[in-house]
């Protein structure tokens, strides 16, 4: 399958390129600047909801499922990309939102049947974002279930016409020629029937959350034992299209997902970046459980330069872009980006602008490059050099992101192993190659390799008998 191997590049479209002079990116500029993309040697592109939205969570509070919000563009522009992308080598993945709408869908007052109500708070189930999942609508008077904010109305997949219609919607961009789609919070897409009280939270949660959300054990608000049955229906409609889940939960247990789904996030390792052992042991979760995806970052959490540590990312970044499997990498990440503060009012009600800055293209170029207009969101301070600045600096985060990318099909064919390590150290062998990363203040032993083939920093493998402080390299075996 294409996408084994694949580096999927996640394009956060408001913040990637203005095409119009707005101060928000837009389809045509996402187009303009796919060449930069396959020329990163990733396989596909994964665009952030492009429907029509209020934007009461940016685009994951969807309107019309069927079309383009106008502030990206039209049907046209989005048929424009596909095409480009995909006359570059490049596929499209669309981000489908399953698990409810925005309040403003014409079905929240046309259809209520679509969603899930009961005259007063049904349940103590909470909000992903915090508070009770029940909402009052003010027209009628009777609550509705959100699992995100109150703007987004969970919706009733176990009423047929709701998955009539949301698959058809599916396969309406499968028509259009998308290759794939990235499925938002689906282990919120089928809840208990009887809509039972979760009990309280007896162990420390796996993946972190809001605190409210957190007393609880989601034992009865998410996953279903019917899930399967929701997901054989999106597949049944979409065909052989890649598959990739968003399901919130440790990588263990994410086989029900699995069956039907090609690929799921690795959220553990997302969190575990800071600490060696607390990597490794994600690692290894992943490669036992198969079938899964390593983040470098996306638009929901801080940035990985953040969660590993300004010392630490080049050598995280270089291990997860060694790993088997397909690895997610968010615009920017391949220039290093940092959390970055917003020079304006807050625009997501969850604290989630430090990870969306725009894209910088060119450090000299007002606003970076991005727009000509003031953008809609407007750092503090720039989050990483420009890529103009970075691409023919041999020591740049740009430049190590595209070797490790590059590599990667010289390691696709191989076996991989964690090899026993010192503390603060994570070994990988991938057939004829050692991957060897140092998370810790302290040099570190190596065992034997042949040359030398990649550094996380420059002059990291001046000594390949030991992996440096908070460095690492890439060698052949010995
Ligand atoms: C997913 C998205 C996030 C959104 C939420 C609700 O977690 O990644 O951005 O807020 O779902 O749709």
């Amino acid at each position: 399958m294409w996408w084994e191997q694949a580096v999927i590049y996640q394009v956060y479209v408001r913040s990637f390129q203005d095409s119009n002079g707005d101060g928000v990116g837009d389809l045509p500029g996402v187009t303009q600047r796919l060449e930069y993309i396959a020329e990163l040697a990733a396989q596909a592109v994964w665009l952030s909801p492009i429907y029509p939205s209020p934007n009461a969570d940016f685009g994951y509070d969807v309107s019309d499922f069927r079309s383009v919000d106008a502030t990206f563009g039209t049907l046209e522009d989005l048929d424009a990309l596909v095409e480009r992308a995909h006359a570059l080598g490049l596929k499209v993945l669309l981000d489908f939102v399953p698990c409810h709408t925005s309040t403003e869908h014409p079905w929240f007052r046309e259809h209520p049947d679509y969603y899930v109500w009961a005259d007063a708070p049904a349940n103590n189930w909470r909000a992903a974002f915090g508070g009770s999942s029940w909402g009052r609508d003010e027209q009628t008077g009777r609550y509705f279930l959100h699992s995100f904010f109150p703007e987004q109305a969970d919706l009733n997949w176990r009423n047929p016409e709701v998955r009539e219609q949301m698959t058809g919607a599916m396969r309406f961009w499968v028509d259009r020629g998308v290759d794939g789609f990235r499925l938002d919070a689906l282990d919120r897409l089928m809840k208990d029937p009887e809509l039972r009280d979760d009990p309280p939270a007896t162990r420390r949660p796996d993946l972190p959350g809001d605190p409210t959300d957190l007393e609880l054990d989601h034992v009865h608000s998410r996953n279903a034992p019917d899930l399967g049955d929701a997901l054989q229906a999106i597949r049944a409609a979409v065909g052989d299209v890649l598959l990739i889940g968003e399901v919130y939960l440790p990588i263990e247990e994410a086989a029900p997902y699995l069956q039907t789904l090609d690929v799921v996030f690795n959220f553990e390792e997302l969190f575990a970046v800071a600490d060696a052992s607390k990597l490794r042991h994600a690692i290894e979760a992943g490669l036992r459980a198969g079938g899964q995806g390593w983040v470098l970052s996306n638009h929901d959490f801080s940035r990985l330069v953040t969660r590993a540590g300004p010392d630490n990312a080049r050598a995280v970044a270089l291990l997860l872009l060694s790993l088997p499997g397909p690895v997610f990498l968010f615009e920017g990440d391949e220039l290093g980006f940092a959390d970055v503060p917003m020079d304006g009012p807050e625009q997501d009600r969850n604290h989630r602008d430090p990870f969306r800055a725009p894209m910088v293209w060119d450090a000299n170029a007002e606003h970076g490059g991005f727009s000509t207009a003031r953008p809609w969101l407007t750092p503090a301070r720039a989050p990483a050099p420009g890529a103009a600045q970075q691409s023919d600096d041999p020591t740049s985060v740009l430049t190590l992101t595209r070797r490790a990318m590059a590599l990667r099909s010289r390691l696709a064919a191989h076996e991989t192993r964690l090899l026993p390590s010192e503390p603060g150290t994570i070994l990988l062998q991938r057939g004829d190659h050692i991957v060897a990363v140092n998370l810790s203040d302290t040099t570190r032993d190596a065992p034997p390799v042949g040359e030398l083939v990649l550094e996380a920093r420059p002059g990291d493998g001046a000594d390949l008998r030991v992996i440096p402080a908070h460095g690492g390299w890439v060698a052949r075996t010995a």
